[in-house]
């Protein structure tokens, strides 16, 4: 097989149509590992993964943790609340101090967007991006990208809706950068002060009206409303966004037939997404799940594996 020509995975930008292939054509073997009665294998034996999470995380976390174990890598979880840097040391300091340990590969989460580059440019080990601020979350969008090539066959020339806090979501970039160099059309879908009119710049359409966003979309992926990251009254109310933009049967319905319902998770049921869509008959929410493992496994691979250049 040719060799991965990255060291690190920082963002999509960055990735070729080519190396996203690569990751996701990898990641088919690694999806068959996942759904054997023994899940492991020696790939990644004597390599070491730190995840270093500056945010919280269920999904992201977990199946980096269960990637590298599930391909025999020592795998250690730092989450920050019991690490130094709640005693001040900085962001450099702490990647220095984990580098002198000799890691194979640092997954990081942080809150700043950059912060993921900025440890790339420090260390020697190879750095993966779990999510920067509101700027990119490459493994989701590899992960999506992979449950809708599973699920239609194909990414070329879908029309894919991404419904929600546009605004801050890195899960939309990302997936806007990707699903564009597979000849998409993307629509960001929501109100004004979440959808602001600087995200045409990524060549997407920006609609306003929930209905024509995903009027005859393929795929139909709803977003987690970012209380956390929401300032000022960008919303007047969870409950009026819920009548506005909450993805429900008969809005769905709008969407052509069969189409795909994602939602990178966590999901606010009954805000952005009703319970009977979430877990309708063409919900891939835990399809996405799965296949973050096999991303991951395919990513550590590419990166860490003998096979790699680090
Ligand atoms: C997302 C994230 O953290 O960016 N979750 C995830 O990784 N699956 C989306 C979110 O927090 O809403």
């Amino acid at each position: 097989m040719e060799t991965f020509p990255h060291r690190h995975i920082l963002g999509i930008e960055g990735l070729s149509r080519a190396d996203i292939e690569h990751v996701l054509d990898t990641s088919n073997a690694f999806l068959e590992v996942s759904r054997r009665p023994v899940r492991k294998v020696p790939t990644l034996r004597g390599k070491t993964v730190i995840n270093l999470f500056y945010e919280n995380s269920t999904r992201t976390r977990t199946s980096f943790e269960l990637a590298g174990k599930r391909m025999s890598a020592d795998v250690i979880n730092i989450s920050v609340a019991s690490s130094s840097v709640s005693k001040g040391e900085t962001l450099y300091d702490t990647c220095k101090t984990l580098e002198a340990m000799h890691p194979d590969v640092i997954v990081m989460r942080h809150a700043s967007s950059g912060a993921p580059h900025f440890v790339a440019r420090n260390v020697r080990c190879s750095v993966i991006n779990a999510g920067d601020g509101m700027h990119e979350h490459p493994t989701q969008a590899l992960l999506d990208a992979f449950t809708i090539r599973r699920a239609r066959g194909t990414l070329e020339g879908l029309t894919v809706a991404i419904v929600g806090d546009v605004a801050h979501s890195r899960v939309a970039r990302s997936n806007a950068l990707l699903l564009k160099q597979f000849g998409c059309t993307v629509r960001f879908v929501g109100p004004d002060t979440l959808v602001p009119p600087e995200l045409a710049g990524y060549g997407v359409e920006l609609h306003h009206e929930v209905e024509a966003g995903v009027r005859d979309a393929d795929v139909v992926m709803v977003l987690r409303v970012q209380t956390e990251r929401l300032k000022g009254a960008l919303l007047s109310s969870l409950g009026e966004y819920s009548r506005t933009f909450g993805i429900n049967r008969r809005r769905l319905a709008l969407a052509k037939p069969g189409a795909l319902v994602m939602h990178p998770g966590p999901m606010n049921r009954g805000v952005e997404i009703e319970p009977d869509v979430a877990d309708g008959a063409t919900s891939a929410v835990l399809d996405q799940v799965e296949a973050g493992v096999a991303i991951r496994m395919a990513l550590l691979y590419l990166l860490a594996g003998d096979s790699g250049e680090a």
